[in-house]
């Protein structure tokens, strides 16, 4: 059928054709972004889920409800090799500028600008060219610790979004990365502009084991935040994914297709999109067959093993790939550490460095205590296409 016309988008963030099944997050989400701006108690959100289950989407999604609202936004992916506060900190000094817009809000934003200053000095962020045109206020946000400093930002962010009669809504990306003392500060912030009744909210999605937690930082993120997780689509949204898009363009795909594609995908949103992708390139003609999904597998596999499954393992050092090979040996997951060490030949101890390394990278997670699974959907499957033979 005419590729020109194929409705179906896998990649990174796109949009789908059809945000199938996530109406309950999105819901939530508008909710909590109405309600902070009448000043009530709200909830930020921190989606997680493995790779490629629509998360990156979904934080757009909810960034374009936010704008809708009248709220400003800050959308960051978090930096795996750099510093949280690089990044925030031009983020927070463009919400500035745009509240200073509003005649209401000229005291409070010289003021948040003021200590938005002393924040750069003391964290050493390198503004470059722009004047700030204000002087910095000691002993607001200079203390050098990010858990008070950030916290004071973000109270002067949120009154000087409260006095121009918006809010500010901070998203963050791949939330795994973040240090640990980063995402307590974000955390501890969000807690105090809270309690103060300020417009600020905040959204994260990651890998679903976010950074142990301590302290305050713990307690708090068990009240503040929910943590919606951000599954494979259940049969009927993975279907409406796939089906509505293709009647959208005034085509037709027959059931049978469409229980295959659901099959094949177990309704993992970035799956669908690759799959009904190939299968509209398969078919000569509307409607889609079972046989033109037959014939597409072989060029849906080889898209997502090159686009998708090999830049994750690429990653890997020999000795890294080695255990994750180990692991999809014994099926699909989750796995006992001890059984992978068994098949290596090695001692549990031992592997505890490499673990920690596959870990940080973003391939591995522990669902948890002594168990580990893939980040990636089907990744066992992957491996035994390709490196074991
Ligand atoms: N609810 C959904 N229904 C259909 N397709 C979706 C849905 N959510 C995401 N997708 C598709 O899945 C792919 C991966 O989405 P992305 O947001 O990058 O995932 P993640 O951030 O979790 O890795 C994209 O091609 C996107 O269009
Ligand atoms: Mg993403």
């Amino acid at each position: 059928m005419d590729e020109v016309r194929n409705p179906f988008v896998p990649g990174a963030g796109t949009r789908p054709p059809e945000l199938a099944g996530r109406q309950d997050i999105l819901k939530t989400a508008d909710v909590a972004i109405q309600r902070v701006l009448a000043g009530r108690g709200s909830q930020s959100q921190m989606l997680l889920g493995l790779r490629g289950v629509g998360k990156t989407v979904l934080l757009n999604k909810i960034e374009e409800i936010a704008l809708s609202h009248g709220h400003k936004t800050s959308f960051i992916e978090a930096p795996e090799e750099r510093r949280l506060v690089d990044l925030l900190y031009p983020r927070m000094h463009q919400v500035l500028r745009q509240l200073s817009g509003v005649a209401a809000a000229k005291a409070k934003t010289v003021a948040a600008l003021r200590a938005l200053r002393s924040f750069a000095s003391v964290f050493k962020v390198e503004y470059g060219e722009f004047a700030f045109g204000v002087d910095a206020e000691g002993g607001v946000a200079d203390s050098g610790n990010l858990e008070y400093d950030l916290a004071d930002m973000f109270v002067r962010i949120g009154e000087a979004g409260q006095a121009a009669g918006s809010a500010w809504t901070l998203l963050i990306d791949e939330v795994q990365y973040l240090q640990e003392k980063e995402l307590a500060a974000i955390i501890v912030a969000i807690h105090r502009t809270n309690q103060k009744g300020l417009p600020v909210l905040f959204f994260g999605a990651g890998l679903p084991q976010i950074a142990a937690l301590s302290g305050e930082a713990k307690s708090y993120a068990e009240r503040l935040f929910i943590y919606p997780s951000v599954d494979a689509l259940p049969e009927q949204a993975a279907t409406e994914a796939i089906e509505q898009p293709i009647n959208d363009e005034g085509e037709v795909i027959e059931p049978l297709a469409l229980m295959a594609i659901v099959q094949k995908t177990k309704g993992y949103p970035y799956f669908l999109q690759e799959w009904g992708f190939q299968a509209w390139n398969a078919a000569a003609q509307s409607p889609i067959t079972e046989a033109d999904v037959v014939r597409a597998a072989e060029a849906a596999l080889n898209r997502l093993d090159e686009g998708f499954f090999k830049v994750r393992f690429d990653r890997l050092t020999p000795k890294e790939r080695d255990y994750v090979i180990a692991m999809a040996k014994l099926g699909a997951g989750p796995y006992r550490s001890s059984d992978v060490a068994e098949i290596l030949g090695e001692k549990l101890t031992a592997l505890g460095p490499r673990r920690a390394t596959i870990i940080a990278k973003g391939m591995i997670y522990s669902p948890s205590h002594g168990d580990i699974a893939f980040t990636v959907p089907m990744f066992d499957e992957y491996l035994k296409r390709h490196w074991m033979v």
